[in-house]
């Protein structure tokens, strides 16, 4: 394995609709034209690290049909490298994606090949030269328990961004390196942002938003701002932005704290661009 940075998680295809409002049930609004896009957390993570020069590998899979072909050639021409997305009988996994004018999204996923990333994928993994492996759940959770135990046995710094959120063996909290949550997460997993790190992880991130983010370490908490944008057009991925920047600093030796700080500016630039990995900045633009 050549990549400092392994990233395990879902690819789907973001099928993305513009609307006035959100339909309640029952009730049916008329969009704008649909826009294909390459999205999913785990590819977003891998793409947002490579753009900012991370050397980047993802574990996957997708179907063997037009939208997997789609995510392949996103992936490739970020420079993340496609060796372990493997291609499954099932259809490549499909995002539903409504944006509202204030660029919120809601989504719902159908994950198709992702539910075939299994413990042999993770089994037939090296981590020689790998830093840090960073994972997400949109594909089967007993996987991602089985990676981040096999990574930590390596040495390997663990990252887990908890979307969407889920049950985790207290074994596997215990083997975490940092743990990732949005605050509607956090306060769903503890009664304080301190008190994530008595579920396990060595340390946690709390996502804020356009306010960036907050760093808890045994140490105490270190708040990291955002940078101001000018129009948020949408959030789609920001959080999978934050994920990739960070692990990608994270591979390079940086703190947590600078890591951080790096990843807020990632995530806040990600939202002036429509869609997931077409919105992620190269380093350049991070400046
Ligand atoms: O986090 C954003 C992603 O969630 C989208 O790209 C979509 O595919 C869903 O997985």
């Amino acid at each position: 394995m050549t990549q400092t940075l392994l990233v395990l998680g879902s690819a789907n295809a973001d099928l993305v609709v513009e609307v006035g409002r959100r339909p309640a049930g029952g009730e049916t609004v008329l969009g704008g034209d649909t826009v294909v896009l390459p999205g999913g957390k785990g590819a977003n993570t891998a793409v947002a690290a490579a753009r900012v020069g991370a050397s980047v590998a993802l574990v996957s899979a997708v179907g063997g049909d037009g939208y997997g072909s789609l995510l392949r050639e996103s992936l490739e021409s970020s420079g993340v490298g496609t060796a372990l997305v493997k291609t499954s009988e099932r259809p490549t996994g499909i995002a539903y994606i409504t944006v509202t004018p204030d660029g919120e999204n809601s989504i719902v996923v159908s994950p198709g090949a992702n539910a075939d990333v299994s413990l042999s994928d993770v089994d037939a993994l090296s981590f020689d030269g790998v830093q840090v492996l960073t994972c997400s759940l949109e594909v089967p959770l007993e996987t991602v328990v089985h990676a981040i135990g096999v990574a930590s046995e390596a040495g390997v710094r663990t990252v887990l961004n908890l979307s969407p959120v889920a049950d985790l063996p207290a074994e596997t909290l215990r083997r975490l390196s940092v743990l990732i949550v949005n605050e509607h997460e956090a306060a769903q997993l503890a009664s304080d942002w301190q008190g994530l790190l008595d579920l396990g992880p060595a340390s946690a991130i709390i996502t804020l938003g356009s306010r960036g983010a907050a760093v808890v370490e045994k140490s105490g908490v270190v708040e990291v701002p955002s940078i101001e944008v000018d129009e948020v057009v949408d959030t789609t991925g920001a959080g999978d932005a934050f994920a990739g920047a960070l692990s990608a600093r994270l591979a390079e030796g940086d703190d947590l704290v600078r890591a951080a700080r790096y990843a807020a500016k990632v995530a806040a630039l990600s939202v002036t661009k429509a869609g997931a990995q077409p919105s992620y900045p190269t380093a350049a633009e991070v400046g």
